[in-house]
């Protein structure tokens, strides 16, 4: 025999975002295979994954061991499968360590248009990937295989596991109703996802669950699921302990954190609060006997639309200064410009009917009941503002571009 083991790949380092597909790439699917003491398994899974790709996009596939420096010397027993399936890579990490950074990393190496994951240790039925990738040949962005859709199941599991999985999964889903909503098995570690659809996107899961971080940070419209059932493990040991648990929490909160723009919220407060001055100094320019001695109305209505000038410098320079760079022109900030007034002065609307409305209805009898009554509506108003003026006024359309 002379056939060469190939070398392993280098281990990126640095950030966790994935790159553009190189443009000579021929590769349509890079399948990651994180392991840790798995040398039992990784012969059979790597010889049941060729075959099934084999027929199904000879030549076009990639199988990428990620192994993070196993005790059993999984990544040894991979390095030597290499003569056999010329498919197969292999990376040895030394130094990081932990299931969703071995894909991310393993993602980084990769070559394939679609990117996926699944278990080396047969939990997961490698048919099933054949229909997940029938999912992404439709144009799904990304394909889940699912317990708990027609098909799915779990096979021996305890009572026990059972009710934590549900209850993660509710947890999930009053945290993060927009991602975890979106599938019925936020849990899986076998999944595909179009590399289009989470190019340049920085992924930081903590813990286990990477689908979590992919469907949340990714541009995901279409996911298709497949349903399976989860098998027992034939050789070697679970990795899952109770640690799991804490870490899908903190990184339910941290997603939910990032994914609200919590950051440019405070500066449109910021800015609105500077706005509330320039209001008070116009209108003291204005209306004040000792000044200008204008009617109160007259001079309300042009210090207001001041402030609203004031507001939109600042919000166009500071608060959304990523959107406006992709918007130039005078032209465009105009529009801009017009945008947040419309939405300013339906936000002064629904201000005074909010008053009326916690007034007359609520804290009538309650001392100071008029402030509390206005200090709600104007939370509540500047939450409108903010949003309206996110999803409107600074929207960036590819139309014009
Ligand atoms: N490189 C690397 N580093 N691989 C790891 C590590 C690690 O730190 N920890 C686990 N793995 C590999 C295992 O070798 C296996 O191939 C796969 O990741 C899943 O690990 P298991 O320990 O077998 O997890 P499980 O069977 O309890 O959990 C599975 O089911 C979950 C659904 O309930 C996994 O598929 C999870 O991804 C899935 O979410
Ligand atoms: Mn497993």
């Amino acid at each position: 025999m002379n056939h060469e083991l190939s070398t392993l790949i280098p281990v990126p380092f640095g950030s966790l975002s994935i790159p553009e597909i190189a443009e000579n790439s021929t590769i349509k699917f890079s399948l990651i295979i994180p392991t840790y003491n798995e040398g039992d398994n990784v012969p059979e899974i790597v010889s049941i994954l060729s075959q099934l790709l084999d027929r199904e996009i000879p030549g076009e596939y990639e199988l990428i061991v990620v192994d993070d420096n196993s005790p059993d010397g999984t990544w040894k027993i991979a390095q030597d499968l290499t003569a056999e399936y010329p498919q197969l890579r292999v990376m040895r990490r030394e130094k990081e360590k932990g299931l969703s950074t071995a894909v991310i990393r393993g993602w980084q190496a990769a070559r394939g248009k679609v990117l996926g994951v699944i278990d080396a240790d047969l939990q997961h039925p490698p048919e099933v990937l054949l229909q997940l990738w029938g999912e992404m040949e439709q144009g799904a962005d990304l394909a889940v295989a699912s317990r708990h859709v027609e098909g799915g199941g779990v096979s021996e599991w305890s009572v026990i596991r059972r009710f934590l999985s549900r209850g993660a999964q509710m947890l999930g889903l009053m945290i993060l109703p927009e991602v975890i909503g979106r599938l019925s098995d936020p849990m899986s570690g076998y999944f595909m996802v179009r590399r289009d659809a989470i190019v340049g996107k920085s992924l930081s899961p903590v813990g286990y669950k990477i689908l979590i971080e992919v469907t949340g940070r990714g541009a995901i419209r279409w996911i298709g699921e497949v349903g399976y059932v989860f098998r027992e493990r034939q050789a070697g040991a679970s990795k899952v302990t109770w640690k799991q648990y804490i870490e899908y929490i903190q990184h339910l909160l941290k997603l939910r954190f990032s994914l609200w723009p919590i950051k440019r919220f405070l500066r449109f407060g910021v800015v609105g609060f500077s706005g509330v001055f320039v209001d008070m100094i116009m209108l003291y320019l204005l209306s004040d006997p000792s000044t200008l001695a204008w009617g109160l109305t007259r001079s309300k209505i042009l210090a207001s639309e001041v402030a609203i000038v004031n507001n939109f410098l600042w919000n166009d320079a500071w608060t959304f200064a990523d959107f406006s760079s992709q918007q130039k022109g005078w032209r465009k900030r105009f529009k801009r410009f017009l945008k947040f007034n419309v939405v300013c002065f339906a936000g002064l609307i629904l201000n005074v009917l909010l008053l009326n409305f916690f007034f007359n209805l609520i804290f009538k009898e309650v001392p100071y009941g008029r402030y509390i009554s206005n200090f709600i509506a104007i939370a509540l108003v500047t939450i409108w503002n903010f949003w309206f003026n996110l999803k409107l006024s600074w929207r960036v359309t590819d139309a014009g571009k």
